[in-house]
């Protein structure tokens, strides 16, 4: 079914209103947490032992490509998916964040591939691309509908087709 104007108009405003809160957050380590950066180091050590956890399953995915949705100024990507992936792709909707990632991935961003300055929202990036799909202190800031729509691309984007065993292709989506 598709939106009435009423919910176009409150979905806009959703995320207008998310926009312009991250438009006035400092592009720094405090800034993704909320002031709380003193627990980055935890955040992401539990993170680490999760895509352990997934590289240790039956059927781990591959280690070539991943993708850091909604990547701030490039902690996870900096700290988490470099130090797993050959390549890592970033999204994220405010280019302040994305310009200030640039630098702050510093020597590990030769591992990483494109910025893209776009919310998960509209995202759409080529099939059958990531090996995972990385989305850490983002969701919230998706309406429902949204989320559900996102969720069912990334299974586009990380379904490998050339993959013919079932049991593996069905473990790329967690
Ligand atoms: C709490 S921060 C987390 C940043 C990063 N994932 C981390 O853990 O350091 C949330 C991030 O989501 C981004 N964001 C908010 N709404 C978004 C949307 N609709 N699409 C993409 N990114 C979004 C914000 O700009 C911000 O960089």
């Amino acid at each position: 079914m598709s939106e009435t104007t009423e919910e176009v108009n409150t979905t806009s405003l959703f995320y207008e209103n998310g926009a312009n809160y991250w438009s006035e957050v400092p592009a720094t380590l405090d800034g993704m947490l909320g002031g709380f950066s003193d627990i980055s180091q935890t955040d992401i050590k539990g993170s680490r032992l999760l895509l352990k956890q997934l590289f240790n399953s039956k059927n781990p995915p591959e280690r070539k490509q991943a993708l850091d949705c909604g990547a701030g100024i490039g902690r996870i990507t900096k700290f988490l998916l470099t130090d797993f992936f050959e390549n890592v792709d970033l999204v994220e909707q405010n280019a302040a964040f994305i310009e200030q990632a640039k630098k702050y991935i510093g020597s590990k961003s030769s591992r990483v591939g494109c910025y893209y300055t776009e919310g998960l929202q509209y995202f759409e990036p080529v099939a059958e691309k990531y090996d995972v799909i990385w989305v850490q202190w983002v969701v919230g800031h998706l309406t429902d509908d949204d989320l559900v729509d996102f969720l069912k691309r990334c299974k586009k984007w990380s379904e490998r087709k050339r993959c013919d065993d079932p049991e593996r292709k069905r473990n790329f989506i967690r």
